[in-house]
């Protein structure tokens, strides 16, 4: 799939390995829908019993997908969801699985030290046409990319939860980015289905420069008191016509995840009020409320 994507004009030897790193929430769905879309994919995580439970939804939501697409005809359900496991395969170890890669998607932990870490040794062990993109939600790219060599290669492939369901991908351009690198993210997130939208390397990229903030405020307004969170998530799903409320979305998202973002964008704004962080939400990740995959965090989950 990948190979035609890629004119011969852009030199780029990008085929169709792709490995996933982070195995969690975010990681699991990209290597989702890259092996959806017929490539042949290596999910790494560094603990084994998360990639076991993420193999495990992995199934689920492509038995989702799979009976969309083909409705009754259940065998031809079971032969699609067979098809995308067979092009996946997990690893533990993250140095050896990009050997053979020829594009990286970083979606460990919100940290950047250890993603800069991660990257230095990836660069040394990867092919050098491999190409490298970070998911970061809020982490500038440059920075993320500070030690690597392989600078033109860079870049960021942001992807959206649930994966499998959300249409879009940002692709972040730093100032080294290469055109070629732009082009084939571009080209690629399109194969997969997705699509594409072009942002500097800015904070929070688009979609949560104007996210965070407003999800940011809305515990604010709990905190103040002004109403219940139950309430501003109804006010907002059937006043303004979002999917999900404020506090539904942040439990979906994860508290942990949430609170290291909120930490990056004070960082970068420490005098921005907008960005303060949240004694509510730093409570409640101290308490191990982080959502949906903790079975609590605003609302508690089965
Ligand atoms: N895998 C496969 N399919 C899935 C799925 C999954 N994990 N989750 C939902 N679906 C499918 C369902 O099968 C269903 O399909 P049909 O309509 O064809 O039957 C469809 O999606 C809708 O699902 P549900 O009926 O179960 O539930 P819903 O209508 O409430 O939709 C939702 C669920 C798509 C999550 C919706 O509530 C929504 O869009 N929420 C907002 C999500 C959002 O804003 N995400 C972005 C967060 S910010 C971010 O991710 C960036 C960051 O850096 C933090
Ligand atoms: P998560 O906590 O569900 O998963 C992170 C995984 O990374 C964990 O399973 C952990 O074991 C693994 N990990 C940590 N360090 C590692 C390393 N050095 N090597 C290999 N694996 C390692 O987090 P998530 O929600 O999937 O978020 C991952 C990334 O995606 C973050 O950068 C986050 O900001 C970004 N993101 C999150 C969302 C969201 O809605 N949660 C949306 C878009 C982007």
């Amino acid at each position: 799939v990948i190979k035609r994507l890629l004119s011969t004009s852009q030199k780029l030897n990008v085929t169709s390995n792709v490995t996933v790193i982070g195995g969690g929430l975010m990681g699991a769905g990209i290597a989702q829908v890259a092996a959806q879309a017929g490539q042949n994919v290596t999910l790494v995580d560094v603990n084994s019993d998360v990639l076991k439970k993420s193999e495990e939804r992995i199934t689920s939501s492509l038995m989702r997908v799979a009976k969309k697409l083909h409705k009754t005809n259940s065998s031809d359900v079971e032969a699609y969801v067979n098809r995308a496991r067979s092009r996946l395969s997990t690893s533990t170890d993250p140095v050896e699985a990009v050997k053979r890669s020829d594009l990286v998607i970083e979606a460990i932990v919100e940290n950047l030290d250890v993603k800069r870490k991660l990257f230095k040794d990836l660069d040394v062990a990867a092919p050098s046409h491999t190409l490298f993109a970070s998911n970061t939600s809020s982490l500038s790219i440059k920075d993320i990319a500070q030690d690597v060599k392989r600078k033109d290669k860079f870049g960021g492939l942001h992807f959206f939860n649930p994966v499998p369901v959300m249409k879009l991908l940002e692709v972040i351009k730093t100032d080294e980015t290469s055109p070629e690198t732009v082009k084939a993210f571009e080209e690629w997130g399109k194969s997969i289905g997705k699509v594409t939208v072009i942002c500097k390397d800015t904070l929070g990229f688009i979609v949560n420069r104007l996210l965070v903030p407003y999800m940011s405020e809305a515990v604010r307004m709990y905190e103040r008191g002004d109403a219940s969170f139950q309430d501003i998530d109804t006010a907002m799903k059937l006043g303004a016509g979002y999917p999900m409320g404020p506090f539904e979305l942040s439990d979906f998202t994860g508290h942990d995840t949430g609170l290291y973002i909120q930490q990056i964008f004070h960082k970068k704004f420490p005098n921005d009020p907008l960005f303060k962080p949240i004694a509510t939400v730093k409570k409640m990740v101290d308490e191990g409320k982080l959502g949906v995959k903790s079975g609590e965090g605003f609302y508690k989950y089965n």
